[in-house]
């Protein structure tokens, strides 16, 4: 199997194309990799109230309800709501039956993600080689059928409680998995305001970074993006180290972050302490049009970290960033942040945390040739986040 994975797997109606540049896609041969991921299958959740966790999801981030399984459907144990927006699925999971593992997940960590799955053109191959390179296999891989066909799964472990499920749709054509039913948003259709994920961000213990790092390369042949911070990120500000990790075409990016020391506590740390160990941080979504997007979303009451006046009025971000899509005075009206590096420049801005504890939040972003995550933006953001901390009690 050679050239550009993905290219073959149904988009709702995001072209390759549009992915190219949403995402910045680059070409790779697939036939010399050892783990050919094709692109992420779900963003799964554990949340404490999934009902409500959906109607959040389709009302302040427009996504559309495809499926449904839960008691109505046989499923006595947990009701799972999946949503889409372009290429994006999520899946929401709840807890019904008292004694439900979900719960106990729920206690442990909150809101939060519990599977960062991955469509992948061979279940068994993936999970010799993971096995084969010492990863933990969760689940042998295994056919799942019903009505709309079979499709082929497994799961290896990640970092903290999280996994990797790795799933092989080609032969089914159900809403989702075998199990579910079609169901529809009761919320009327409006514009979509994302296309896809860009990248899931790990949060991990200290001195763990590069433990994770090897692990993709080794485990799952994943490349290190050129954008490796290591140290380079300023110290004083909620520090980390962070380094990033993709799939050979750059289609599934997973960045993985360590605390640094620093004269105040990491944002880190804080998430560590408040999801009781490593776990996923941010997912960042690519949309086409981030003005509108942002204005969205606000109207829906999501809060975003604010931006001070100072980072738009500093003459050096205007001779660093040059001419971007919107004048800096709308970036400024929308306290979006902007970056460019050698391949073209990114927009992006950051929600404050969509839960009750200090952990999962997300990121918007809009690439016109970057294929960066906003390094120049990180003391500006730093500083922000510093801001919500101290408000909670925690630097
Ligand atoms: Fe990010």
């Amino acid at each position: 199997m050679t050239g550009t994975l993905g290219q073959d797997r149904q988009l709702d109606d995001v072209s390759f194309d549009q992915l190219r540049q949403l995402v910045g896609l680059v070409d790779y041969d697939s036939s010399k990799d050892p783990f050919p991921v094709r692109a992420m299958d779900a963003v799964v959740f554990v949340a404490g109230n999934a009902t409500q966790t959906a109607w959040f999801y389709q009302v302040a981030f427009g996504m559309r309800l495809v499926a449904y399984s839960g008691p109505e459907t046989g499923n006595r144990g947990y009701k799972s709501f999946v949503l889409t927006s372009g290429s994006a699925r999520f899946v929401i999971n709840g807890g019904v039956a008292p004694d439900s593992p979900l719960h106990d997940h729920h206690r442990a960590h909150g809101d939060g993600v519990v599977d960062l799955a991955l469509e992948v053109a061979d279940v068994d191959q993936c999970v010799a080689h993971a096995r084969a390179q010492g990863a933990t296999v969760l689940e042998e891989p295994h056919d799942v059928s019903d009505e709309h066909g079979t499709v082929r799964m497994a799961a290896i472990a990640a970092y903290g409680e999280t996994r990797h499920s790795l799933i092989d749709r080609s032969r089914y054509d159900g809403p989702y998995l075998p199990g579910y039913v079609a169901k529809e948003s009761a919320i009327p259709a409006r514009k979509r305001l994302f296309q896809a994920v860009d990248h899931c961000v790990g949060n991990v213990e200290l001195g763990r970074m590069d433990y994770w790092v090897e692990f993709y390369n080794r485990v799952m042949g994943f490349v290190n993006m050129a954008e490796f911070i290591g140290d380079d990120i300023a110290t004083d500000y909620s520090a980390l180290m962070s380094k990033v990790v993709s799939n050979g075409n750059h289609r599934v990016k997973f960045p993985l972050n360590e605390p640094a020391i620093a004269k105040k506590k990491s944002q880190i740390d804080e998430y560590l302490e408040f999801y009781d160990g490593a776990g996923c941080q941010h997912i960042a979504l690519a949309t086409n049009d981030i003005i509108a997007t942002v204005t969205a979303m606000r109207e829906s009451g999501v809060e975003f970290l604010d931006t001070p006046d100072s980072y738009y009025d500093d003459p050096e971000l205007r001779a660093r960033i040059g001419e971007v899509r919107v004048p800096i005075e709308t970036l400024k009206e929308h306290r979006i942040l902007v970056d460019r590096d050698e391949d073209g420049y990114l927009l992006q801005i950051f929600t404050a945390p969509i839960g009750d504890r200090p952990t999962v939040f997300y990121e918007l972003i809009e690439r016109h040739g970057s294929l960066g995550f906003g390094k120049g933006n990180f003391k500006a953001l730093f500083e922000a986040i510093e801001r919500e901390q101290e408000r909670r009690g925690n630097l």
